[in-house]
């Protein structure tokens, strides 16, 4: 099925009418077992875009030579171009990784850091991203300080103070979530870009969960680098990341598996060529990011936003009510969008470290259960293919499991 075959057009949708969004869900294949509650972790692709990335593995498949020496280039080239659009930012300041992790790796291996400086994250940032910066900072006797935002959080203020109350003359990068995965919280990453930038101190913003939930403008936020995975809200297969440089960091970025950089006889003479042959893959996940881009826009991405942070809010004021527990930020889309977190009450904690895996096998939802500091949090995430029926399953099962009504 096409989006123009949909029998409501995005004008009529409304966004807490179930009915009106009754095609979304033949976009997906979800197994008929699952009730997917957790777009978060790892995102669902839609048949449209499997199929690019298949159409596009095919032609690698039935010529390889053919593809690579005279189709490869061209087509990064214009999925770059696409994204870069997209993003708002020049083509040449981007470059197609496999996901954030490894944009992530990339930014560690080339910023420059001396003994004794400083870089900066919070107590909300990925697990991965923590050891990739304490690794970098032990290797070269620099030091990784960690800025505590508590919860609840009512004010950007808050968050931006507690920030920078940790900045020494010693801080040269901050590196941020755009929004936070244990804690699901929109950053204002704005306001920390445009503060550090006054006080000459580089950002790095990890971004996969922003790409859709948020409209991403590179040029706008002026930060140093953005690390992302496109197959979370944008729906681009599995596999599909980027990296961005502003053009003074250009010199110093290399891949971290070099190779040719591009085919022989070219060489790479700039930054983002040395990305174009990272050794022999298969690029169909790159190529396909447009078809995603193009997926999400025929939805109509305020539609998409304005539908799901309905369905994320519905489901926070039904899960608090069952476990007579309180938002942890302000329910608002200047906090969250597709994703929210709730808290379990602490009666609960002791039957938590397994409710994930029982809500699975017992139940067939996949939503995870999160230990953030010394608390237990339920995360929910909510795409188009999603309805009211999720949470009410999920509601119900929750009820069972912990013997609250
Ligand atoms: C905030 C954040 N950063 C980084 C990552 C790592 O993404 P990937 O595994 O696609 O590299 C994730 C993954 O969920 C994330 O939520």
């Amino acid at each position: 099925m096409s989006l123009s075959d949909s029998n409501s057009t995005k004008k009529s949708r409304r966004e807490d009418i179930d009915a009106d969004w009754s095609d979304m869900a033949g976009h997906w294949r979800i197994r008929p077992d699952t009730c997917y509650l957790n777009h978060g972790s790892f995102g669902l692709t839609p048949t449209a875009v499997v199929k690019c990335r298949q159409d596009w593995s095919r032609l690698l498949d039935e010529q390889p030579m053919d593809f690579y020496l005279r189709q490869l280039e061209p087509a990064f080239h214009n999925a770059r171009d696409e994204l870069a659009g997209w993003l708002n930012t020049e083509s040449k300041n981007l470059v197609f990784v496999e996901n954030a992790t490894s944009a992530m790796n990339i930014v560690a291996g080339s910023f420059p850091l001396e003994p004794g400086d400083e870089v900066l994250l919070n107590n909300h940032e990925y697990g991965a991203v923590r050891r990739i910066w304490q690794t970098q900072c032990d290797a070269n006797q620099a030091k990784l300080v960690s800025a505590h935002l508590a919860l609840p959080l009512e004010t950007h203020a808050q968050i931006v103070d507690s920030l920078f109350a940790k900045v020494t003359r010693k801080t040269r990068l901050i590196v941020v979530s755009h929004i936070t995965s244990p804690t699901a919280i929109i950053m204002p990453v704005q306001e920390i870009c445009d503060r550090a930038k006054a006080m000459g101190i580089a950002v790095c913003i990890d971004g996969p969960h922003a790409l859709a939930q948020l409209e991403v403008d590179l040029s706008q936020l002026n930060c140093d680098f953005y690390t992302a995975s496109c197959h979370k809200w944008l729906c681009a297969p599995l596999g599909s990341g980027f990296l961005y440089a502003s053009a003074p960091n250009h010199s110093r970025m290399h891949p971290i598996n070099r190779s040719w950089g591009r085919l022989l006889p070219a060489i790479p003479e700039r930054w983002d060529e040395e990305f174009i042959w990272m050794g022999t893959r298969d690029p169909a996940s790159f190529f396909a990011i447009p078809a995603a881009i193009k997926f999400m826009e025929k939805v109509g991405l305020e539609s998409f936003r304005s539908r799901t942070h309905w369905l994320a809010t519905d489901a926070r004021k039904k899960l608090l009510d069952l476990f007579k527990t309180h938002g942890q930020t302000p329910a608002t889309r200047q906090w969250y969008v597709t994703m929210c977190e709730v808290p379990l009450p602490e009666s609960c904690w002791p039957a938590c470290p397994d409710l994930q895996s029982r809500l699975w096998s017992r139940h067939g939802i996949e939503v995870p259960v999160i230990q953030f500091e010394d608390r237990w949090f339920i995360r929910v995430s909510y795409h188009l293919y999603n309805t009211t029926a999720d949470t009410e399953k999920l509601l119900d099962a929750l009820s069972g499991e912990l013997k609250i009504r």
